[in-house]
């Protein structure tokens, strides 16, 4: 059993933000290469309007793809109860719902408030969903690249809220302002009101905190981190946010650390090639498949 739990967020929160579109094929070949590499959780895609985010249209043929392979944890994005709706009918195993603590971002984002989208997601919750876990994810919670800071106190009171009826909630910081400092000190305070429900760390790299950001949640008792192969990511509807924390250097810092992910790291770099033939055009990151593994490494496993 792997001491961290990795969710690659690639084939959602990465493509949505790329430049170029990547065939469906590719995708469907990318993600089997991240099921054999080690990955248990994957969110394939988003359930949204497919004239709004185009490169998210084949979601539900990647998921119906995607549940195929054995053990996988097939995860989709969706807005609202169409979307919700759309995955379960694909065989999606879990969805999140993006919530922002910004009032700004939210509009931006799903055109509804922060209390709007609460709502939308407690109307999801009521709906017939058997075997479909649910998770409440707080966007912006660390600032907002529109509203600018965004209070502490808007994020604990949303994460209580969906702690209400979600099976787990995450906090994101969605356009990649969060500090170590303040992952910690936001992360202990939500956990002393929704303790064990409180789940999930979702961290962008804009300013090349990604790592740290995961070492403080990790410091702080999280245990499942979302992140991107090749660092691909961003939300198109928050301005200047950037790729998300790279999968296979956040791999590496767990298991040079002894912390086991259950991911093997050669297997995760035949993965990135995948992805680069893929997808070509796009700029890729990522310093340990750069630098290669150190000599004489051995991972945790
Ligand atoms: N999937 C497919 N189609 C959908 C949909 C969904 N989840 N939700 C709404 N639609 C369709 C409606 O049926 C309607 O179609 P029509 O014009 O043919 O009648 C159209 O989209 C508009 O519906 P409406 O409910 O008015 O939506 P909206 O225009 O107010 O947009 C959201 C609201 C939530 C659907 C949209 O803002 C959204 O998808 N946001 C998510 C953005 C995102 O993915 N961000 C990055 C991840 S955090
Ligand atoms: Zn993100």
């Amino acid at each position: 059993m792997p001491q961290v739990q990795i969710c690659e967020v690639g084939p959602r929160d990465g493509l949505q933000n790329a430049k170029h579109l990547m065939p469906t094929e590719a995708k469907k070949a990318w993600i089997r290469a991240l099921a054999r590499a080690g990955l248990t959780e994957i969110e394939v895609g988003s359930f949204v309007p497919p004239k709004l985010i185009p490169a998210m249209a084949d979601t539900g043929e990647i998921v119906q793809e995607a549940i195929k392979i054995n053990g996988l944890k097939v995860v989709a994005l969706a807005p609202n109860l169409k979307g919700f709706q759309r995955a379960i009918e694909a065989g999606a195993h879990k969805v999140t719902f993006p919530v922002s603590a910004s009032r700004e971002h939210s509009v931006s984002n799903v055109r509804m408030t922060p209390e709007q989208m609460v709502e939308e997601v407690r109307k999801c919750a009521q709906f017939p969903h058997a075997g479909v876990e649910i998770e409440g994810a707080v966007s912006t919670a660390f600032g907002c690249t529109m509203q600018g800071v965004v209070p502490e106190d808007d994020v604990v009171r949303i994460a209580t809220a969906l702690a209400e009826f979600c099976d787990g909630v995450a906090l994101a910081d969605t356009v990649g302002y969060a500090n170590p400092a303040q992952v910690k000190r936001i992360f202990s305070r939500v956990k002393r009101e929704i303790g064990a429900k409180l789940e999930g760390a979702h961290f962008h790299n804009t300013r090349g905190l990604g790592l740290a950001n995961a070492l403080a949640a990790y410091e702080e008792g999280v245990r499942h981190f979302d992140s991107s192969m090749a660092g691909l990511g961003g939300c198109p509807f928050a301005p200047g946010a950037s790729g998300n924390v790279i999968t296979e250097d956040l791999v590496f810092m767990f298991e040079a650390m002894g912390v086991s992910t259950g991911i093997d790291l050669e297997r995760l770099f035949e993965a990135r090639e995948i992805l680069i033939r893929g997808i070509p055009d796009e700029p890729v990151y990522g310093h340990t498949p750069l630098a290669g593994l150190p000599k004489g490494f051995s991972a945790h496993a």
